[in-house]
């Protein structure tokens, strides 16, 4: 398996991965490599000749009080993770070699990117979008996968690659749950032993709403209710418990009802971490199997 570590040798192998004729598909990551991550790459095999996957904690989708500078850093772990799930090869570029000097050009993301996380997180979005572009523009992949575990992200994508006619096919991917449910993510590993333990009730309250919209109930404010009241008894704070519209990911107000699929996306934080998750109603099975 071959490592990357500047841009042009990243785009040499991926031109001369097309011109043999390859499909090319990609895998951008900030590192810290789950089974949810391996996922994505295994299904990007099954669509691609030629399958990178991209380390770069990206600095702009962090905000000035976020866990940039805490976040788990491990290429070699990542790059035998990558090896074991079936990549061609890793690119782990510097942030100076992703931001030039000067740099100053940002992706102007819209609506997609406003509710939920984008309320919490400003200017979050437009960093993912400005990265997975300029990774999109090095790599020339046919097909990108990201994991729907973050799904505005994954809707806000879908959105730029629409917007600026990206010849990419952007596919998203099952969320990958430890057996209680949980769902991975390189942020679970800031949770003690106490709050991983806590952490159960998100899954839990997600499968309590999917049961109430499987017996009927279509009310924003009630489905939304009944997640967050499961989640509050251990969370230390919310950032948000919300039904939203699954495709432009509008939020519903608390009076309003929803379709036959919506998105309830929640976020907290548990400690030191900020986990999010969701579940597409009338769409994804319950977290909580049973
Ligand atoms: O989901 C992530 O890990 C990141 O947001 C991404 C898509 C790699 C962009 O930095």
């Amino acid at each position: 398996m071959e490592l990357w570590r500047t841009p042009d040798a990243f785009r040499r192998a991926c031109d001369e991965a097309r011109r043999r004729g390859a499909r090319v598909g990609l895998v951008p990551t900030m590192g810290a490599l789950h089974r949810g991550h391996q996922t994505l790459v295994t299904e990007a095999r099954k669509r691609a000749d030629f399958v990178v996957a991209t380390v770069f904690v990206n600095p702009t989708q962090f905000g000035p009080n976020e866990d940039l500078a805490r976040y788990p850093r491990d290429l070699d772990g990542d790059a035998k993770k990558s090896d074991e799930a079936g990549a061609d090869g890793v690119f782990a570029p510097s942030p100076e070699d992703m931001y030039p000097p000067g740099d100053e050009t940002r992706v102007r993301v819209g609506r997609t990117a406003e509710g939920l996380c984008g309320v919490h997180r400003p200017g979050h979005f437009e960093g993912v979008a400005t990265v997975v572009a300029k990774l999109f523009a090095l790599t020339g992949p046919c097909v990108a996968l990201f994991g729907r575990k973050d799904y505005q992200q994954l809707k806000v994508i879908e959105r730029m690659a629409r917007d600026l006619l990206l010849p990419v096919e952007v596919v998203g991917v099952p969320t990958v749950r430890e057996p209680d449910g949980l769902a991975m993510s390189s942020r679970n590993r800031y949770l003690s032993a106490e709050d991983r333990d806590k952490a159960r009730r998100i899954p839990m309250a997600l499968t309590a709403a999917s049961r109430a919209f499987a017996s009927g109930e279509r009310g924003a404010g009630e489905l939304a209710r009944i997640a967050r009241e499961i989640v509050a008894e251990v969370a230390s704070s919310i950032d948000y418990v919300d039904v939203a519209d699954p495709d432009t990911v509008r939020v519903l107000g608390a009076g309003e009802r929803a379709g036959e699929r919506a998105l309830l996306a929640l976020a907290l934080r548990l400690g030191g971490a900020r986990l999010i998750d969701n579940v597409v109603l009338g769409e994804d099975p319950p977290p909580v199997a049973g």
